[in-house]
């Protein structure tokens, strides 16, 4: 039996445990909860992220995170990355989701889970990282740099930014009539697909090991 939730109906729930963090609207924290996963708690870095309140709608545990609070009482960004890990580990994660995340995380949060941190960045390999990926490979495009450009999710092994092994990728066309506006709900739509697809892989295999 690999089903978790005992139901003889619907599709099938992949046992494991997901956290995952989030800063914003978490349409991608949305595909994961609608695609049946495991999510058993949110962490957000922002209080105001609406993908607080898509965690609470499905009665997931949501826990806020302020870098402000250590910066301002004298402690360091390293000291906020060990209790973000922390705050995740009580909640005895399989993997950890990075899904619209925007903080960079030391190694301080990074060594607690080796092998076991997923980043979904809206470009390919080695294109465009950072906070503002879509922006720039539009701007690439009309540039006449790229004629596509894409998604991936790779493993976070270290500090560096939108970078580690590869998971998975999906190229995404742009088409001569696409607005920023447009081709980011092009982009959106691939990358709810290829992260539910992903981390559903991974957690079945994690169910296969002996
Ligand atoms: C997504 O496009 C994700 O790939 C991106 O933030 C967005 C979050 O959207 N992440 C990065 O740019 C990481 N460098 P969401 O809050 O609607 O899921």
């Amino acid at each position: 039996m690999t089903e978790a939730g005992g139901s003889t109906s619907g599709p099938a729930v992949p046992a494991g445990r997901l956290v995952v963090l989030v800063s914003g609207s978490g349409s991608n924290l949305q595909a994961l909860l609608d695609a049946g996963l495991p999510v058993v708690a949110v962490v957000s870095n922002r209080r105001q992220a609406y993908a607080l309140e898509r965690a609470a709608a499905h009665d997931v545990a949501t826990e806020v995170v302020s870098l402000k609070s250590f910066t301002d009482t004298g402690r360091t960004r390293r000291d906020f990355d060990a209790h973000v890990a922390d705050v995740v580990a009580a909640h005895r994660p399989d993997y950890v989701v990075l899904a619209g995340w925007m903080h960079l995380l030391s190694s301080a949060f990074l060594d607690r889970f080796p092998d076991r941190v997923v980043n979904l960045h809206p470009a390919l390999p080695g294109t465009f990282p950072g906070a503002h990926a879509l922006q720039d490979a539009f701007d690439a495009y009309r540039e006449g740099r790229i004629t596509e450009t894409g998604v991936m999710v790779h493993l976070v092994p270290d500090e560096g930014v939108d970078n580690g092994p590869v998971l998975a990728t999906v190229t995404v066309p742009i088409e001569p009539g696409d607005s920023l506006e447009s081709l980011t709900e092009r982009v959106h739509a691939a990358e709810h697909r290829l992260l539910v697809a992903t981390v559903r892989g991974l957690l079945d295999e994690l169910l296969a090991r002996p």
